[in-house]
């Protein structure tokens, strides 16, 4: 089936392997990659690739006329470290460019919009182990703040204008075709980077802080997953929990160790243990499962596999 995609902020960690997922479904001229900068060689020479600031709405508009948009990935964001220095840019960032493809969306000229919400939408306060999908939310990042508002306006658009808008939590991501930048899960990809390079790594967390956390791939699957799915079963549309693994730096250490025995961890914690000590340890994605599906493939030691394979070769 031919359909025509935008992905806003696709340079960054997902929206380069999205739009090349993408790509590879619905073939290379049907998806439209957009930034505020260029991005990889693959990427940009892939496909069509517009420059564009997410939070200019007649920037988004003029590109959605141009080449009759269907569907819309908004994935351009400020995460929660990098949120906590620019509190106010995170704000308008995450919260402007959400505006712009709601209103989009309401006045029909796109049909379906998939929006990423976060594991940060929880607080001090949320059950840690196994978060429930419906649970008391006390986030208390800018990033938090702005993925909980986004959700409750997701919701609200949902009810009172039609607008099919899906979202899933992401927990942290792991990948090795791009980097992430400015998240406090970043950790789980700098680690594999520094294994190869010099067989040692400065933890910013400490060693048993057990975060949520997914294998780019799953993250992809379950994206493409809920925008494939029949709109009568996406029956939450604040956004999904999303589950894969759940652990701590000792721990992704220890499965380093089994390919790189000579790799050695410290500990330095930074700011950036407060953000991971308000956030769950592990979640409960049952509802997921149940409406669309959703069953994540990769665990921590196939993660590990993957990685330092692909990182080696590169
Ligand atoms: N990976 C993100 C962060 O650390 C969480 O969604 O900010």
């Amino acid at each position: 089936m031919q359909k025509s995609i935008l992905i806003i902020g696709a340079c960054g960690q997902i929206g380069t392997e999205l739009t090349m997922a993408l790509r590879e479904k619905y073939g290379n001229q049907s998806v439209i990659a957009s930034d505020i900068r260029e991005g990889s060689t693959v990427l940009m020479q892939s496909g069509p690739f517009e420059l564009m600031d997410a939070t200019d709405y007649n920037a988004i508009e003029d590109v959605v006329m141009h080449y009759e948009i269907e569907e819309v990935y908004l994935m351009a964001a400020m995460l929660s470290a990098t949120g906590e220095k620019f509190p106010m840019r995170a704000w308008n960032l995450n919260m402007n460019s959400l505006f712009n493809v709601l209103n989009l969306a309401k006045e029909k000229k796109v049909d379906k919009i998939f929006w990423p919400s976060s594991i940060a939408v929880f607080g001090p306060n949320t059950p840690r182990e196994h978060t429930p999908q419906q649970t008391l939310m006390d986030p208390t990042t800018v990033y938090g703040i702005s993925k909980q508002s986004g959700e409750r306006w997701c919701a609200y658009y949902h009810a009172k204008y039609g607008v099919d808008v899906r979202s899933v939590r992401y927990p942290g991501l792991i990948s090795w075709k791009t980097l992430p930048g400015g998240g406090t899960t970043d950790y789980a990809v700098e680690i594999y980077h520094s294994a190869l390079e010099e067989k040692r790594y400065t933890c910013f967390l400490e060693k048993s802080t057990k975060l949520p956390m997914m294998f780019m791939d799953d993250a992809i699957r379950a994206t493409i997953t809920i925008m494939d799915a029949d709109p009568k079963t996406i029956k939450v549309r604040s956004s999904y929990n999303l589950n894969a693994m759940s652990f701590g730096p000792e721990e992704i250490a220890d499965s380093i160790k089994a390919h790189i025995p000579e790799f050695e961890m410290t500990y330095q914690p930074d700011f950036r243990q407060q953000i991971a000590d308000s956030w769950p340890s592990s979640i409960d994605d049952s509802q997921a499962n149940a409406d669309w599906g959703w069953v994540p493939e990769f665990d921590l030691d196939t993660t590990t596999k993957v990685m330092l394979e692909n990182l080696n070769k590169a």
